[in-house]
Parts: C-alpha cells; sequence; structure tokens
C-alpha cells in the first residue's frame, strides 16, 4: 500500500462503517495461530490445508500458521472469550491480512487483505440474508463491475456424504465421456466435476444428480425460506449447485460473489454457514454464518470508496528561521479547522508557494515579523491579518 494507493484504506473505512451501521462489532485476531486450528478448522483435505499454509515452528517447538482465512480465529477467540453467553447472536466483522501460499497471478497474492463478517449464535434464515445484503451492498458502493450471485446449500456433512457416494457412481458410470482429469478425480473430489469446463463433461453434469435435490426437508426449507428473504428485497441470484467452496467447514447456505470484470480469479468474495465449526473447535452447539471479500479484488473489479471529500488545506509559509514558533503554534491553532502543513522555514518564499500550489492549498497564510499575510489562493488576493485569531477565523470559510 502506497500513498496513491488510498482507495484501499476507504473502501476498508466504508466497508467497516456500513457493517457498523448494521450493529456488527469490530473484531482482531492475531496474525498467526496454533496450526492445529487450521488443520482441524478449514479441513485436512482442503487445498489450504494440504499445500497453502506458511507454517513453521517457534522457538518452544510448537507449530505456528501464518491465518490463511478468519472464520476458525473467530470462532476460537468466541470459544476462548466465554462470546457464547453475551445476547445471541454476536456479530462480528473484521478486516486484516491472510496469507496463502499459492502461485501469485493477477488478483491472487500469498499476502492479502480480506474484510470479513461473522454471526454467531443463530440459524434463522433471516441472518444468511442480511449477511449475504450486507456484501452486496457494499460491493454496489463500492462500485465493482459486472458482479453475480450465485448460491446454494450444502445441507448437513451426512447428507454430503451420502450424495458424494451417488455422485461417484454416477461418474463411474459415464466415465468414457468425461475429461481425463475429471476421471482421475472422481474418488478424491466428484463435486469438482462441475466445475470443468470440457464441454462433454459439462453435458453430463447437465444430467448429474444435485446435492440440492437430496437436501433434508428441514434443510430444504431453509434455504427456501433464505431465497424467499432475497427475493423479496429484490437480490438477484443464481442458483447453482455445483458451487463448490474451498474449505470443508461448511453447511447449509453457501454464496459467492463473482465479477465478471475480473480474469481468472472472478470470486471477489464469499461465504456460508458452518453451523458445527465451533463445536468441532471445542465450543458449545453454535450455528453460525459468515463470509469474507478480498480487498484487492474489490479495488482491481472497479471497486473503491465513495471517495473523500478533501478539505482543501492551508499552507504556512515560513520565510525566515526565527519565525518557525510563530508557525507552530499557528499550526496548532488551526486543528479543528482545517488541515493545515508548515513550509520548511527559510526556504525561498517562491519555493514554499509552489509546493502551496502542489498540495492544492486552499489559502497561504506567510509568517511575518508583525503578523501575517493571507492569501487566497483561488482568487489571488492578498492581506495583512494581525492576529492567528482572525486567521482561524477567516480560513474556516
Ligand atoms: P475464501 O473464499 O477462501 O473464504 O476467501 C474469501 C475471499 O478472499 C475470496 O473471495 C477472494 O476475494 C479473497 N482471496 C482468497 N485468496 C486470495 C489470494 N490468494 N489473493 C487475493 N485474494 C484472495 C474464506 O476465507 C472464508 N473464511 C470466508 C467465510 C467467512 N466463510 C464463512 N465465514
Amino acid at each position: 500500500m502506497l500513498p496513491e494507493d488510498e482507495a484501499r484504506l476507504q473502501l476498508i473505512q466504508y466497508s467497516g462503517s456500513i457493517l457498523e451501521f448494521a450493529g456488527y462489532r469490530y473484531i482482531e485476531t492475531p496474525a498467526f495461530e496454533d496450526t492445529e486450528l487450521f488443520t482441524r478448522g478449514v479441513g485436512e483435505s482442503t487445498d489450504i490445508v494440504q499445500k497453502e499454509m506458511f507454517t513453521f515452528e517457534d522457538m518452544g517447538g510448537r507449530s505456528l500458521t501464518l491465518r490463511p482465512e478468519g472464520t476458525a480465529p473467530v470462532c476460537r477467540a468466541y470459544i476462548e472469550h466465554g462470546m457464547h453467553k453475551r445476547p445471541q447472536p454476536v456479530r462480528l466483522w473484521y478486516w486484516g491480512p491472510f496469507f496463502r501460499h499459492e502461485a501469485p497471478q493477477a488478483g491472487r497474492f500469498r499476502q492479502f487483505a480480506q474484510i470479513g463478517t461473522e454471526v454467531l449464535g443463530s440459524d434463522d434464515p433471516a441472518i444468511d440474508a442480511e449477511v449475504i445484503a450486507l456484501l452486496a451492498d457494499i460491493l454496489d458502493n463500492a462500485g465493482v463491475r459486472e458482479r453475480r450471485l450465485r448460491i446454494s446449500s450444502l445441507g448437513t456433512a451426512e447428507t454430503r456424504r451420502e450424495y458424494g457416494e451417488e455422485l461417484k457412481t454416477f461418474l463411474r458410470g459415464r466415465a468414457d465421456e468425461l475429461a481425463p482429469d475429471v476421471q482421475a478425480r472422481i474418488d478424491a473430489n466428484p463435486m469438482r466435476a462441475f466445475d470443468s469446463g470440457d464441454p462433454g463433461t459439462q453435458r453430463v453434469m447437465k444430467e448429474a444428480p444435485t446435492l440440492l435435490d437430496r437436501l433434508a426437508a428441514d434443510d430444504a426449507e431453509h434455504f427456501t425460506e433464505v431465497r424467499a428473504l432475497l427475493d423479496d428485497v429484490g437480490i438477484a441470484y443464481e442458483v447453482d449447485p455445483g458451487l463448490v467452496r474451498g474449505l470443508d467447514y461448511y453447511t447449509r447456505t453457501v454464496f459467492e460473489f463473482t465479477s465478471d470484470a475480473l480474469g481468472a480469479q472472478s470470486g471477489v468474495g464469499g461465504g456460508g454457514r458452518y453451523d458445527r465449526l465451533v463445536e468441532q473447535l471445542g465450543g458449545p452447539p453454535t450455528p453460525a454464518i459468515g463470509w469474507a471479500a478480498g480487498v484487492e479484488r474489490i479495488l482491481l473489479a472497479g471497486g473503491g470508496g465513495p471517495g473523500w471529500e478533501r478539505v482543501p488545506p492551508v499552507f504556512i509559509a515560513v520565510p525566515k528561521e526565527e519565525r518557525r514558533r510563530a508557525a507552530f503554534s499557528l499550526w496548532r491553532s488551526l486543528r479543528n479547522t482545517r488541515p493545515a502543513l508548515i513550509g520548511e522555514p527559510g526556504r525561498s518564499m517562491k519555493g514554499q508557494m509552489k509546493q502551496a500550489d502542489r498540495i492544492d492549498a486552499r489559502w497561504t497564510v506567510i509568517v511575518e515579523e508583525d503578523g501575517f499575510e493571507l492569501k487566497d489562493m483561488e482568487s489571488g488576493e492578498q492581506r495583512p491579518v494581525a492576529t492567528a485569531d482572525e486567521v482561524v477565523k477567516a480560513v474556516i470559510k
């Protein structure tokens, strides 16, 4: 982040204000955690745990990992700090750096920033719709181009296991019509077949049984309700039964926002329910849902903050070194009025006036022996002003 990348800071601040306004409270977790939190939380078989974690040993021989994501750490904090005793649900938001050892390319970095939310302690479908709506608002307000929303439901782990077996049988029966890489992954990850770009595979997958058709009655009802709520408020989405997320903890609702303006890395943000994770990590049964969005990807997709209304500054020109103290006092007096910057005492007036132009100063105050000269940089008009108080009053306009 360089000074000219200020859109990034605006985006984070603006997103934070949308979430705070919706009653979400800010949480910060450490940059690294015990490795076990992620192996257990994110899942042994995921790409993240298998090959993307920056893991190291500390001097005490403990295995630590730079956080690849924020959900497991927030659940750990929820358990460790007894947040289940607070009024439920607990609505949280965060932003910060995350780390994944991936091959860097446009929109994919080894250190990237996420803005995220987690709502713990409710399985109400209205919470699903709420978090989805908030991410839609953030992306729309940021100006993300060509944004699309896909949603699905994964049901429970048991439903998924049974469905996985059914899908494997189906794929084995049509193996000769599938791309070789899809064939090779039938046993390890049959769901990935839905993601294949191969036309033959795509034809087969149109006839494949979907998990959505196999959901238990209460899971199906939950999904119907989430959809109805999104419909009611006019949030457009596409139901994608093949939606695959790269983390193991999901149950029921999953969703992903993409931007067609991005290339291969089109996912700007995504998330879902993880109703069993808190319990798996040693806490009480706690249904929960959340999402995370990539700051760099939002910016790449054309999003930024709404733009700061910059208050044009006052430049304080200091013709002589002896005027430094008077200039500093004036700078202090101006602090609640306008941003103010002091020139370098003794530097040529020409050089200092050039600096005033360069920062787009609204006013320049020249600190003289016996008072001040106030220059209106818009009209070019200049007049003497006797006291610092009068300068403060004059530049408020
Ligand atoms: P995720 O889909 O792995 O979910 O990451 C969320 C977002 O982080 C992605 O949509 C993408 O914008 C950004 N992202 C991920 N990896 C990279 C990378 N290498 N470079 C740049 N951006 C990246 C999670 O992390 C879950 N914790 C979300 C969640 C919260 N689910 C429930 N609660």
